[in-house]
């Protein structure tokens, strides 16, 4: 009798077995606290490409720290493709190229971390990186284990060479790989928005790109923003729509350097900076260090800017702070200047007789009765933090 029931029960616990189907691979969920705030920082592939060295990662990092950049928020050094040796080693592990890396990666986190800084690593969830080097698909855990091992803070994993394996699949066995390394590793899902990333990126990632590579061109940086700002809805503290990093000081026009900034802060994007800044001018730096417009950014209420009209090349976005006010962003998209407005009603700001109103590149603070907006010159943006008059800015 006793061995009917035990055979039943196996029966019954196979069926309710087959009806769920096979475990799905679970990827860690994602550690939030790892990134309660859009990261910031620095990294190399938009100045410099293939030409990373451990040479030129700690001068940025002792020039974050003297121009005032680190102070403003920008915490990590980033490594992109390029840093590692066309083999692995005899146990299978990435080398850092010997030359461009003579004191490994350890290395160069040793020297950044003993400045403040968090180091961050890259790899692609393909056989080959998109320069064609070691990718990592099918080694997750012994790569996982060597960037914890090296004191790696952050992986930026890419999507080439990706061999038809499904995405949420590649992903998903990187971080598992991570959070098995015990080693706090923001993760960075870069599959350029393909896949629908949007709609399960968070469930195991901090970050992930939403479209395909930013150039150093109005267009391309406009046309991110374009594709990046309908996704709203997915982002939220330690979960964020990454549109690519900053093409700041790459050869924007000043107007449109200032925009691609203001945008970035307004969608609550990542930060991170991506210019030589052994030449950067200041007003590169002045822009990558406004830190009325990074407040903005790294607000801890974590919402991303909607659009409250987008019409005629002219954007008013606004983004709801922690302590009750909106930044509103209006860009001119168009090659005149144009007035572009909106009031604060439609900017979600509640009902009040007067509202002051910020202009986070003026630095300048006024007063309106509910209208808001300036004339932009073309391709240019203003963007204001508006308060009524009796909250949180009064
Ligand atoms: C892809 C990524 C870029 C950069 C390069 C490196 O294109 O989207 O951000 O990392 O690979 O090869």
């Amino acid at each position: 009798m006793r061995k009917m029931w035990a055979v039943l029960l196996a029966a019954a616990l196979s069926a309710a077995l087959l009806a769920v189907g096979p475990a799905a691979t679970p990827a860690a969920a994602a550690d939030r606290a790892l990134a309660l705030t859009p990261p910031m920082g620095w990294n190399g592939w938009n100045a410099f490409a293939c030409k990373v060295d451990e040479h030129t990662l700690e001068q940025t990092a002792d020039l974050l720290a003297a121009n005032g950049l680190q102070a403003a928020g920008y915490q990590y050094v980033n490594i992109d493709d390029c840093w590692m040796s066309r083999d692995r080693d005899a146990d299978g592990r990435l080398v850092p190229d010997p030359v461009k890396f003579p004191h490994g990666i350890k290395g160069v986190a040793d020297y950044v971390h003993a400045r403040g800084f968090k180091l961050g690593i890259y790899e692609s969830a393909g056989t080959l990186t998109c320069a064609d080097l070691p990718g990592s698909l099918g080694h997750e855990q012994q790569d996982a284990n060597s960037f914890a091992a090296w004191g790696v803070d952050y992986l930026k994993y890419d999507n080439c060479h990706s061999q038809g394996v499904p995405a949420k699949q590649r992903y998903g066995a990187m971080s598992e790989a991570l959070a098995a390394t015990g080693r706090p590793i923001v993760y960075s899902i870069c599959n350029w928005g393909l896949e629908d990333v949007a709609s399960w990126g968070a469930t195991m990632a901090q970050l992930w790109r939403t479209t395909t590579d930013i150039l150093p061109s109005y267009d391309r940086m406009i046309a991110n923003f374009h594709v990046n700002v309908q996704l709203a809805d997915g982002a939220r503290p330690g979960a964020w729509n990454d549109p690519d990093m900053l093409e700041v000081g790459n050869g924007l026009t000043a107007a449109e350097d200032r925009t691609h900034f203001s945008l970035w802060a307004a969608m609550a994007a990542p930060l991170i900076a991506g210019t030589d800044l052994r030449t950067a001018s200041a007003a590169t730096l002045a822009v990558l260090g406004n830190t009325e417009v990074i407040a903005v950014d790294q607000d801890p209420l974590g919402k991303q800017g909607r659009p409250v009209s987008m019409a005629g090349g002219l954007d008013v976005l606004a983004k709801p702070l922690a302590d009750g006010s909106v930044a509103v962003t209006l860009v001119n998209e168009t090659a005149q200047s144009a007035l572009v407005s909106t009031t604060a009603a439609a900017a979600g700001l509640p009902g009040a007789a007067r509202y002051i109103v910020r202009d986070l590149w003026e630095h300048t603070t006024g007063e309106s009765a509910g209208a808001i907006g300036a004339v932009v010159p073309g391709h240019g943006a203003a963007m204001f933090r508006v308060a009524p008059a009796d909250g949180p800015a009064a």
